[in-house]
């Protein structure tokens, strides 16, 4: 199958023409690329599962276009869901909530819950509402790769499995969005990402953190979705986390000189390091994370360190997915 990667209103119209002929599709959205089929052809669903290798015990995520297509696929809406829909969205926010019987129970992995979100990116906006059915979309990486952030990472990943890449640039946020599981009292977080904690407890009280969430080395036996189970976003070379400056600068008097380790740095460059990125901030490193991932693996880079942020705001949201790609962390202090 020949992939096109397309733009604008004709690529949307193409895209949307073959999302309801039940072909799969990769869309840009402020988080990362993702990867759709109608909710309504199980078929559709079925191939999103066979083009990325994903395992089919891991749910996926629907997106919407208006918050009134929310009661198709939850029989009630809390008072709760109401205000963060209509504090957050269309945004980074994913919200679990009891699912509806008629719903593909392949889409939800078996689960009697679905996840749902309102992306903002203008694209994918306007393709929802061009298809005028919710679209179950994953990320559009193939399993196990980090999550794709240009249209070129979806087509790397994707080409010649799917007909359509449509193209909106460079993702916003770069990291995935965060999910809240609404059917726990009180709310429990299960992926942190765009939406800070610290913004969902101002208006939510207390939200339990997820085990996984607090620490991403623990193991599947406490996964509350069978998909939190897997590594996910891995590049090929090792990844080091490091989690104070001072450990960053121990290592590189070790490690500078080394031309295939990269090291990825906030705000201040490190001395006498060769290969290094500076971030100005958490949001900066988010942003380009994924994609630096890439550009090393394309290096033959064979070691990444990394300075992880501080646990607050959309630093947890990266230092979470730094820990999920993290061959070795150094957690003594
Ligand atoms: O930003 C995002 O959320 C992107 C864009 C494309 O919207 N999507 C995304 O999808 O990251 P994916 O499939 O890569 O991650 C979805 C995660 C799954 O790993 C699963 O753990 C969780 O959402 N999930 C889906 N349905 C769930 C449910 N009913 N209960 C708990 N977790 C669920
Ligand atoms: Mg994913």
């Amino acid at each position: 199958m020949k992939t096109s990667i397309e733009m604008g209103n004709a690529g949307i119209q193409n895209a949307a023409k073959l999302l309801l002929s039940g072909e799969v599709v990769a869309f840009p959205t402020e988080t990362v690329y993702g990867l759709g089929a109608n909710i309504g052809n199980p078929l559709a669903i079925q191939k999103i599962f066979t083009v990325k290798g994903r395992p089919s015990d891991n749910p996926l995520i629907v997106h919407i276009a208006e918050f009134s297509q929310l009661s198709l696929l939850t029989p009630r809406i809390s008072p709760r869901v109401k205000l963060l829909a209509k504090l957050f969205w269309p945004g980074p926010l994913t919200l679990v909530v009891s699912k509806r019987k008629e719903i593909s129970s392949l889409l939800s992995a078996g689960l009697q819950t679905v996840a749902v979100r309102m992306p903002s990116h203008p694209l994918a906006r306007k393709l929802l509402y061009a298809c005028n059915v919710p679209l179950a979309a994953p990320s559009a990486n193939s399993f196990g790769k980090p999550s794709p952030t240009t249209a070129s990472h979806v087509y790397e990943d994707l080409h010649g499995k799917i007909p359509l890449i449509l193209d909106g640039g460079p993702c916003k946020f770069g990291i995935e969005s965060t999910i809240l599981d609404m059917t726990t009292s009180p709310p429990t977080l299960l992926r942190p990402g765009g939406v800070s904690l610290e913004q969902l407890e101002k208006h939510l009280g207390r939200v339990t953190l997820h085990p996984v969430v607090k620490d991403p080395k623990v193991k599947q036996v406490f996964a509350k979705a069978p998909g939190m189970k897997y590594r996910h976003y891995a590049p090929r070379a090792n990844v080091n986390v490091l989690l104070t400056r001072k450990e960053l600068e121990t290592v590189a008097v070790a490690e500078g000189k080394n031309k295939t380790t990269h090291f990825l740095v906030l705000k201040k460059p490190l001395t006498g390091v060769v290969n290094q990125t500076v971030y100005t901030c958490a949001s900066h490193l988010a942003h380009d994370l994924f994609a630096a991932f890439r550009r090393l693996d394309a290096k033959n880079t064979t070691q990444i360190i990394v300075q992880a942020p501080s646990e607050s705001h959309v630093g947890r949201g990266v230092r979470n997915r730094l820990l999920k790609a993290a061959t070795h962390i150094n957690d003594k202090n």
